[in-house]
């Protein structure tokens, strides 16, 4: 399918919706609540776009999730149609603590053009273009880090590197601090910072380890918008895992994917923040509106927008946020 609409800037509408949603949760102490109300006001608007979308990103199976599950019809029913990949909010934990790096997110591509990841984790290694014929997701982190630094004509310490705060991440940290790069430890919340990898002047260089594998689907998105590099390797723990990778059409359990293989054809991606981050700013609310901060870009033509928008909720009937008292 062919997509000659760009769809970006409805895209951009969808995240905002959720972000003004879940940013009433911010530092309230819910992700259950956050969580639900960023999904209800993506899908609510997600029903005025003219496509025929299904979810294959999405809250969970559809026996567990309410909304924006597996395998769901969106979008009022147009001829296009394509594949979505959602992440309404992307860092629970990091809203309803009100810290930084939250962000509301989705991405579409034609039909069949995103992996279809169980949940359950990835390793993952992103940078920008630089990345691209020099590093490698099997070479140990330091050596990540001079290659890299090599490939970007700096220093090792000109280079930041962003990890989860995880014991399974302790020797990657002790590499990369050994080779002289700076880390930012992260306590969620990897799909943010592994994008601001890919944008100049983002103050993050690298995000490297294991999170979750349908984060890096979306991920994959913005870095193929973007031309940068990443790397995604499937981690299973058990063999149920493995059963239900195979249930989703993986066949090659230890197959290492690139962007472009996670995330095919034309695509799209559209992220808002929900709190303040290395990419986008959160939502700031101001008497009766919000301004919101969102990134859109498109794969084919590769332009990246930042766009800060001015909400005012007496004229957005049905989009009014929620109150989170
Ligand atoms: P939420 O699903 O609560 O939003 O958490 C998302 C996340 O922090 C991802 O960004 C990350 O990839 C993954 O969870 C890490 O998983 P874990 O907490 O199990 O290490």
């Amino acid at each position: 399918m062919n997509m000659d609409r760009n769809l970006a800037l409805e895209l951009a509408r969808v995240t905002e919706a959720a972000a003004l949603d879940a940013g009433r949760w911010v530092g309230k102490g819910d992700k259950i609540s956050a969580d639900a109300a960023a999904t209800e006001a993506m899908r609510r608007a997600l029903s005025t776009m003219d496509i025929s979308g299904t979810v294959v990103i999405g809250e969970g199976e559809m026996d567990e999730a309410p909304m924006l599950y597996i395998g769901e019809t969106v979008g009022s029913g147009g001829d296009l149609k394509v594949d979505i990949a959602v992440d309404p909010l992307e860092g629970t934990n990091i809203c309803s603590k009100g810290t930084d790096g939250a962000i509301a997110t989705i991405a579409m591509a034609p039909r069949g053009g995103f992996l279809h990841a169980p949940d359950m984790y990835m390793n993952k290694l992103v940078t920008g273009p630089a990345g691209h014929g020099a590093v490698d997701i099997e070479a140990p982190a330091g050596e990540n880090v001079r290659r890299l630094a090599e490939a970007k004509g700096c220093q090792p310490q000109d280079l930041t590197v962003v990890l989860l705060d995880r014991e399974r991440h302790e020797k990657a940290i002790e590499g990369i601090r050994a080779a002289g790069a700076r880390c930012q430890l992260i306590t969620d919340g990897d799909v943010a910072p592994a994008i601001a990898a890919s944008v100049l002047d983002s103050g993050v260089d690298m995000m490297m380890g294991i999170g979750g594998a349908p984060e890096g689907v979306l991920t994959a998105a913005a870095v193929k918008c973007m031309g940068g590099f990443m790397q995604g390797q499937l981690v299973f723990m058990n063999a149920e895992e493995r059963r239900r990778a195979k249930g989703m059409g993986i066949e090659d359990f230890d197959h290492i994917y690139s962007a472009e293989q996670l995330a095919q054809g034309d695509v799209f991606f559209a992220a808002t923040g929900v709190t303040n981050g290395n990419l986008v700013r959160g939502v700031r609310y101001f008497p009766n509106g919000a301004k919101t901060h969102t990134v859109v870009m498109r794969s084919r033509s590769r332009t990246v927008r930042f766009i800060e928008s001015l909400h005012y909720f007496d004229h957005k009937p049905g989009f009014e946020p929620t109150s989170a008292t």
